[in-house]
């Protein structure tokens, strides 16, 4: 049987969001009955780099629903520091285990691993690339806001460059309709161009840019504030420069709506001051709250394998088709396919030339097109 997995936001269609929403919804309301959905089910983490919330959340969400959690929290306890692959790591631990929860540092990580995995793979993050269940938790907010995930001004500020939080909430929201974007970051930290190009396509909704918070703030519906990933940086003098340019305050607040909301995936270091925290538009801890009830849900429709995930499954290569010729190759050297270079170069290749890389997602040249 075909596996579901979560690598993208849009792994799932609009209306698996919805069903997943209120599923979470349901649990919210009377949690006890959800106790043992999940009992004898096992979920494995593999965080290969810190987090706090994604992975006491999972964990949380497994314990909650009456199953079992295994698992490391630092690589350096696991057999990686002899040497061993993450795709063997994957074979192994799925024999072991139900469903799998990966954080890695390296572009594409859970991509792979969901190509060697006997269970479903969830990605809780890899690299500057993508962070799907956050932006599960982040639309989880916003719709338990608004009622609604269209027709909204959502501003994003920050490290757009390297946040992934930021990559995966544009790629989702941007399907609903009437949804417009403001990206606000000093220049070195901007919007990836592959990102803002698919917005400006054919029946996207449009973004402009900016550069300080006070310029957006009174036009938006949501600031989804983030924090410069210093981690990600080559350069540290770089980081020095940009690290406080954009920091929202109650003085900054007072130009906002009085609807507004202030989203934030967390951790924060000093890009929201404390202050903001009284103010009843920050939503930022509810919304790591959410993380844990919609992961939950989430967890309960991936390993129900006779349920509606599974049995109205969309195909997975519409409008592509994917090449694992040595001569297309990926261009990101952040790429798994980099760094364990057994792995076959898996390249999607769009009818009207696109080429992008099925791991890591990384835009590459184009030269030439397929026949349909
Ligand atoms: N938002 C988020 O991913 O937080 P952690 O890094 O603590 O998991």
């Amino acid at each position: 049987m075909k596996l579901r997995h979560l690598i993208e936001p849009t792994d799932f269609s609009i209306t698996e969001l919805e069903e997943l929403f209120k599923l979470a919804d349901l649990i919210i309301k009377n949690p006890l009955e959800y106790s043992f959905k999940c009992k004898g089910k096992i979920l494995v983490t593999l965080f290969y780099e810190p987090s706090t919330r994604t992975r006491f959340s999972f964990e949380a969400a497994m314990l909650r629903l009456g199953g079992s959690v295994l698992g490391f929290s630092d690589p350096n306890s696991s057999s990686t520091t002899k040497g061993e692959t993450l795709t063997d790591t994957i074979r192994i631990v799925s024999g072991y285990s139900d469903i799998v929860v990966i954080r890695h540092p390296v572009e594409g990580g859970p991509k792979a691993a969901s190509l060697f995995s006997n269970v479903p793979i969830i990605n809780a993050g890899d690299g500057g690339h993508q962070h799907p269940t956050q932006t599960l938790t982040d639309l989880y907010t916003i719709r338990a806001k608004f009622g609604r995930l269209d027709h909204l001004k959502i501003g994003i500020c920050g490290d757009l460059k390297y946040g992934r939080t930021t990559h995966s909430l544009v790629n989702a929201m941007s399907r609903y309709p009437g949804n417009e974007f403001v990206f606000i970051s000093p220049e070195e930290l901007c919007m990836p161009e592959n990102i803002k190009k698919a917005l400006a396509s054919d029946n996207k909704p449009g973004y402009h840019e900016c550069r300080t918070i006070e310029e957006a703030i009174s036009e938006l519906d949501i600031l989804y504030m983030t924090r410069i990933q210093r981690e990600r940086f080559t350069d540290l003098n770089e980081y020095d420069r940009v690290k406080d340019s954009c920091i929202l305050d109650t003085e900054k607040m007072k130009l906002a709506g009085e609807n507004m909301i202030v989203l934030h995936p967390l951790p924060r270091v000093n890009e929201i001051h404390h202050d903001v925290d009284n103010d009843k538009r920050a939503c930022y801890f509810l919304q790591a709250e959410n993380g844990m009830y919609v992961r939950m849900a989430l967890l309960m429709l991936l390993l129900d394998r006779t349920g509606s995930f599974y049995q109205n499954m969309a195909s997975e290569t519409a409008g592509f088709v994917i090449s694992t010729e040595e001569s297309e190759e990926c261009t990101n050297p952040k790429c798994i396919t980099k760094i364990e270079p057994p792995l076959k170069q898996r390249i999607k290749l769009y009818s009207d030339g696109r080429k992008i890389c099925d791991y890591c997602g990384t835009h590459i040249e184009s030269c030439c097109t397929y026949e349909e």
